[in-house]
This record gives C-alpha cells, structure tokens and sequence, in this order.
C-alpha cells in the first residue's frame, strides 16, 4: 500500500521585513510558505538577505514587521516554544572553542533535555556517520573548519528537531561528509520533516532540493518546485543561467 504523507506548511513568512540600523533593506516584504516533506534550498548572491531572513526565523534577530511562524507557533510571541522545533546550524561555527567536542554534545544535549541513555546512543551514532568519534576528546579550537562545522551540526541533531535550518551547510565539508549530510536531509524529509538550507552552490540545489526560492536585494525573485524549474531550465538550459539572469545588475 502506497502510504501518502500529507503535506503541511512548516515555515510560514508574512511581508516580513528587516532594515539594519546603518539603513540597508536586508529583507523587503519578504511572503513564503515552506512545506513538510520538502528540502527547500534558498539561493541568492552574497549580500542577498539570506542568512538575514534565517535569522529571523530562528528567532536570532526580531522583524521589524510582518509575521513568522514555526509549526504553527509565532517566534515573536512564543519564542521558546518555536526554537525547540529547530535545529540551527549557522554559517560561521565558530563557537564554544575552548570545549571539548564531547562537552559540547553534552551542553547541547542538556540545554534541549536529552535523556542520557538517548544522548549516548544520538552521539555515537552521529559521530560514526560523520568520522568524528576519534577527536571527541579534543578541544574544538584543535578542529579543522570542516570539524568545527560537523560537531555544530552533530550538536544540533541531538534533540531531533523536525525542522532543519542550515546556513551554506555544505562550505567547508569535504565530498564524504557533504554526501553524509545530503543522505541525511533526504531521510530526514522522507519521514515527513523538513530542511530548509542556503546555498551558493548551484549544483547542489540542482541536485538536491525538491523546492528553491531566489532571492536578491531582500526580494524573493522566484519560487517554485522542480517541475516550474525545469520548466524555467528548459528557456534558461541551467539553473546557472536562471539564476544569473535573475540576480544580474543591470549596471
Ligand atoms: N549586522 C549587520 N549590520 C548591518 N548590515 C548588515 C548586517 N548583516 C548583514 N547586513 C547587510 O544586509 C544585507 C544582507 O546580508 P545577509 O548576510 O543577509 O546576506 P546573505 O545573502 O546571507 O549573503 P552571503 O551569501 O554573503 O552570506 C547585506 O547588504 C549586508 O551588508
Ligand atoms: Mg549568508
């Protein structure tokens, strides 16, 4: 029997807008629905207002109007029953350098209330599937970037959040643990959850998302799933043309 999962909306975005204070537009009227189900890729160029809008999905920055919800639950009005619905793996981990990898799987674990005996089991697995289980002991200065990025990642999987946010998730991975980590969202949107993730890489998002938004200069510039992208392939031949010929200055 065929077993159809119903598809919800996981992120809702309502003419959300962000002005940082020296005046840049960083999201404008910013309207999108993101489904279960789904990985949903976000692409624009450097300064697009990507990691912005993350932000303030994850509740990290406050909007200055317009309306979002996780799940269902406003991040302004419930901010901490919405993050707990999150896993957040920013662009730049460089954080809790002076922990060990161990210490800060079990800081994470303790902040989301993993039980030990689920801990122990989430560790070893994760660390297995990413090569990290060798270097645990060491302090996360010691890390390599890529490093430093897999236990951030490995840290937020813990409490197995349903929603997957991932800011350019795939930078500094190598081939091995970039593939890992794209097994790992397939089966996380196969059991109905969902992953949002921005990238620059375009071969990535070709290969890999079910839905993509482009944005630019704080606009949303398209949305759509595979079949109206191929549609677009079809006039533009590459998802590299449709995004240049969208995000392009007219100088
Ligand atoms: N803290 C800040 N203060 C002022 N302006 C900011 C701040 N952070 C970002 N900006 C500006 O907001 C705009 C959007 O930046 P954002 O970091 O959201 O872009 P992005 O799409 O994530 O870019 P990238 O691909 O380089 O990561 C840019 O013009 C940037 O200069
Ligand atoms: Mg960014």
């Amino acid at each position: 029997m065929l077993l159809r999962l119903e598809v919800i909306i996981v992120i809702y975005l309502e003419n959300v807008s962000k002005t940082y204070s020296g005046g840049v537009k960083a999201n404008d009227q910013i309207s999108l629905t993101i489904p279960s189900g789904r990985i949903f890729g976000f692409l624009g160029p450097n300064g697009a207002g990507k990691t912005t809008m993350i932000k303030l999905i994850t509740g990290i920055l406050a909007v200055d109007s317009g309306r979002i919800e996780v799940n269902g639950i406003d991040i302004a009005k419930q901010p901490l029953a919405a993050k707990k619905q999150i896993g957040y793996v920013p662009d730049t981990p460089n954080m809790f350098l002076r922990l060990k990898g161990i210490e800060y799987l079990n800081f994470m674990a303790d902040v989301y209330d993993v039980s030990l005996d689920e801990r122990q089991v989430r560790i070893a697995d994760l660390c297995r599937r990413f090569e990290m289980t060798k270097v645990l002991k060491n302090p996360i200065q010691s890390y390599s970037q890529g490093m430093r990025q897999k236990i951030v990642i490995i840290g937020v999987l813990l409490h197995q959040p349903s929603v997957w946010i991932l800011d350019e998730p795939m930078t500094g991975l190598d081939p091995h643990s970039s593939y890992v980590l794209k097994e790992m969202m397939r089966e996380h949107v196969n059991n109905n959850n969902t992953v949002f993730f921005s990238t620059h890489v375009l071969d990535v998002a070709e290969k890999i998302c079910d839905e993509i938004a482009i944005i630019n200069k704080g606009k949303i510039l398209f949305t759509g799933d595979m079949a109206e992208m191929r549609e677009h392939f079809r006039k533009n031949e590459s998802l590299e043309k449709f995004f240049l010929e969208l995000t392009h200055d007219e100088q």
